[in-house]
């Protein structure tokens, strides 16, 4: 019976471009697809479908279109559309790319908490939550700063503080202020939809799911097991409302109410799917209805609460019979020189720049493979870890292999290989392909299936280590010299490229391009698990015509890997070392030849100046001027400020509209040919200008809003 499997992975923030982690996880997750795709064998044969969406919804998103001045839905397209390249850039072949934002997502979400309110698991509680009383609007945990309870650090979110890392409420902060208009936030009853988690049926199922063998990892049932308590005492319900304003789905009979982002996100995993079937003609209610169906998600450790509490309980009681067949596989994180990640920027190495470097996307992908295994522990890409990786594995000892025996084929022997072989020939293929008395193939398959892909790639090298050895034992390049050796040095050509195509086919869910070549150097397009088999290892290959061996691919060059590190652009300040870790000085740059400093001021001479934050709400050309540009400001003030600036030189009025600056709010208005000026925007200039005529205007980092006060 062939296996149907529905595979996903996390659905990343469409806040965002990727980072490097995530490639890891879908890296992670093609390979077992692909591994899954190349069992087409009858009995064993799988139906995959592979997909995957952004995550839209929620308040960052929200706010961060806001400040860019346009809609969440056009903010999220942007993220969108940067997404393929870095797909086919590491080749990761999802069947469907989608979004929570569908009509999909809104049936389906809600759908499930109708199912779960009919079945008196949607409880409504009021409580108090934090509210910007000059916005208007109820804030999350991350839009609110103030000084962290435990250990007094300034300007820490709502949730946790990133100095001493302790997690809190919202409530406990000190001095909290809202990160839009910096008032204090009032507390505000607020009647909330809870998920009754706490309901004694949730901790029966949860339990009993959690422990059916094989369908977690057991660090994962510790944990979770944790989390449930002995009874199920230590369950609490589950906040899945969020007020207006919020980019979200509706709440159903809930007006003003939508439901929060991590409600509908793991409902896009089905979204994805179903707009997948609709695409190609199947039937989805049919296949997530089959009892026989697979649900395979791949998530990093950060979001194992979503995945093995609310999820599964969602599914469950809102009648999902897939819950059964539900496997979630927890990966650690990827650090770089181990360094953690941010969730948001990454750190270190950009995807983006691995291609732009030509770094091969398979040498990457088999490094990922290589240090995976079927655990939650985290991973570190080190860079002469990976050069030696790849450069001993790819080059040395599996390419090797062809570029020694490929070209006698083609050259002496017009492109055919031998049509039988030596018992001695083949006792080395099977010494090569059995491990203890059995077939390698089919261990490698259960690690493969097992995800751990580092002892399978271990076990397939082991194959190579013994081919390498048989052709340096039989030495083809000597054979070649005495034309009396011709049909040995056919035969260990044969032999060893039989063994080549071996290696190849189990590498190919990890190098699906340099498999995809072989293939058809070899003429041999199946790439297929069955032909790890029996005889299957000999009958395509003897006696075939084999197409010019092409190159497969090139040592990775340090220098590349060098490249790779992002080097910062200034040395950072060391604004919070940990007290006991010296953090290097960082060294002083070059003097460049600058402007001599203006005479000393005191603070007071400054604070004269009040310096403000603008929106540039308006810009357009002015007629009769050749540097003027004029632009309408919103400084918050309720009413909006007209300044003209000599900048039309070096920006165009699109390039301005929508972007904050920063303003001199108090300069006394002045009376000009085309209008009166209220203010002054400001802008870096070289004093040479002949040298560098640049103009730059100012734009604060993410988080400033009209109105603030530069201090
Ligand atoms: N949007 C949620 C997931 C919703 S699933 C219904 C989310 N998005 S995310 O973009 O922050 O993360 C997406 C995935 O990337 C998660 O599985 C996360 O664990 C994974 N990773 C984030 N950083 C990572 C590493 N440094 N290493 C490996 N995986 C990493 O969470
Ligand atoms: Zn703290």
């Amino acid at each position: 019976m062939t296996r149907k499997l529905f595979v996903t992975t996390a659905l990343p923030y469409a806040n965002a471009a990727f980072h490097i982690g995530h490639m890891m996880e879908y890296i992670q997750a093609d390979i077992w697809v692909r591994f899954q795709r190349m069992q087409d064998d009858g009995a064993g044969a799988r139906e995959v479908h592979f997909v995957c969406a952004d995550d839209t919804h929620g308040t960052p998103i929200m706010i961060a279109a806001e400040k860019e001045g346009i809609t969440p839905q056009e903010f999220v397209a942007k993220i969108a559309a940067g997404r393929q390249q870095y797909l086919d850039g590491f080749h990761i072949a999802f069947d469907n790319w989608y979004s929570t934002d569908s009509p999909e997502n809104v049936e389906l979400s809600q759908g499930i908490y109708r199912k779960l309110r009919d079945a008196g698991l949607i409880v409504t509680k009021t409580v108090d939550r934090f509210f910007d009383p000059v916005k208007g609007m109820f804030l999350a945990d991350r839009n609110i700063k103030g000084e962290c309870p435990k250990c007094g650090a300034k300007d820490q979110y709502g949730d946790n503080c990133e100095v001493c890392g302790a997690a809190y409420q919202p409530t406990e902060l000190v001095n909290p202020f809202s990160v839009f208009t910096g008032s204090t936030p009032i507390l505000k009853p607020s009647e909330q939809y809870f998920f009754a988690l706490s309901d004694p049926r949730c901790f029966a199922f949860l339990k009993d799911w959690l422990n059916t063998p094989g369908r977690l990892q057991s660090e994962m049932v510790n944990k979770v097991s944790e989390w449930l308590g002995e009874a199920g005492e230590k369950l609490a319900d589950w906040d899945i409302s969020r007020d207006a304003p919020y980019f979200g789905i509706p709440i159903p009979d809930a007006p003003g109410k939508f439901f929060y982002v991590w409600l509908d996100a793991p409902v896009g995993y089905l979204a994805s799917l179903k707009n997948y079937c609709s695409k190609k003609g199947i039937d989805f209610d049919a296949l997530l209805n089959d009892p026989d169906t697979e649900q395979v998600h791949f998530i990093g450790k950060d979001i194992v609460s979503f995945h093995l509490l609310f999820w599964p309980a969602m599914l469950h009681f809102a009648g999902h019979p897939i819950i059964n067949k539900l496997k979630v596989n927890v990966h650690g994180h990827l650090t770089v020189n181990n360094e953690k990640m941010s969730k948001s920027r990454g750190t270190g190495i950009s995807p983006l720049r691995y291609l732009d470097l030509k770094m091969n996307p398979e040498w990457l992908r088999y490094y990922i493979a290589f240090k995976l295994n079927a655990k939650v522990e985290d991973l570190d890409f080190n860079g002469e870890d990976f050069v030696a990786r790849v450069n001993s594995d790819l080059i040395g000892k599996y390419v090797n292999i062809a570029s020694r025996c490929a070209g006698f084929i083609a050259k002496k022997f017009d492109g055919k290989l031998a049509s039988e072989l030596s018992p001695a020939a083949r006792a080395w293929i099977a010494k090569a392909l059995t491990r203890d008395g059995a077939e390698r193939q089919a261990g490698i398959a259960a690690l493969f299936e097992a995800r751990e892909f580092g002892k399978a790639l271990r076990e397939i090298m082991e194959v190579a280590d013994i081919t390498n050895q048989y052709v340096d034992e039989n030495k083809p390049w000597i054979l070649a010299k005495d034309a009396d050796k011709s049909a040995e040095l056919h035969e260990v050509c044969t032999t060893a490229l039989i063994l080549f195509r071996q290696l190849t086919i189990m590498l190919a869910p990890v190098l699906p391009q340099v498999a995809a070549k072989v293939a058809e150097f070899l003429g041999d397009t199946r790439l297929s698990w069955r032909d790890t088999q029996g005889a299957a290892v000999y009958d395509i290959m003897l006696g075939r015509t084999i197409g010019a061996y092409t190159h497969l691919m090139t040592r990775v060059d340090a220098k590349m890997v060098e490249d790779l590190f992002d080097k910062p652009a200034a040395p950072a300040p060391a604004l919070a070392a940990a007290p006991d870790v010296a953090a290097p000085a960082p060294e002083a740059p070059p003097a460049a030849d600058i402007e001599a400093l203006a005479p000393e001021i005191k603070i007071d001479d400054f604070t004269k100046i009040d310096l403000r934050i603008a929106r540039i709400v308006q810009c357009e050309h002015v007629a009769g001027s050749d540097k003027l540009l004029r632009l309408t400001l919103d400084v918050g003030e309720g009413r909006l400020r007209n300044v003209f600036s000599g900048i039309k030189s070096a920006y165009t009025p699109e390039q301005l509209v929508g972007k904050l600056t920063v303003l001199v709010a108090n300069l006394a208005p002045r009376k000009m040919k085309f209008g009166v000026s209220e203010g002054m925007v400001l802008c870096a200039s070289s004093a040479d200008e002949a040298a560098n005529p640049g103009l730059y205007v100012l734009e604060p980092w993410p988080g400033a809003q009209p109105g603030m006060r530069i201090r």
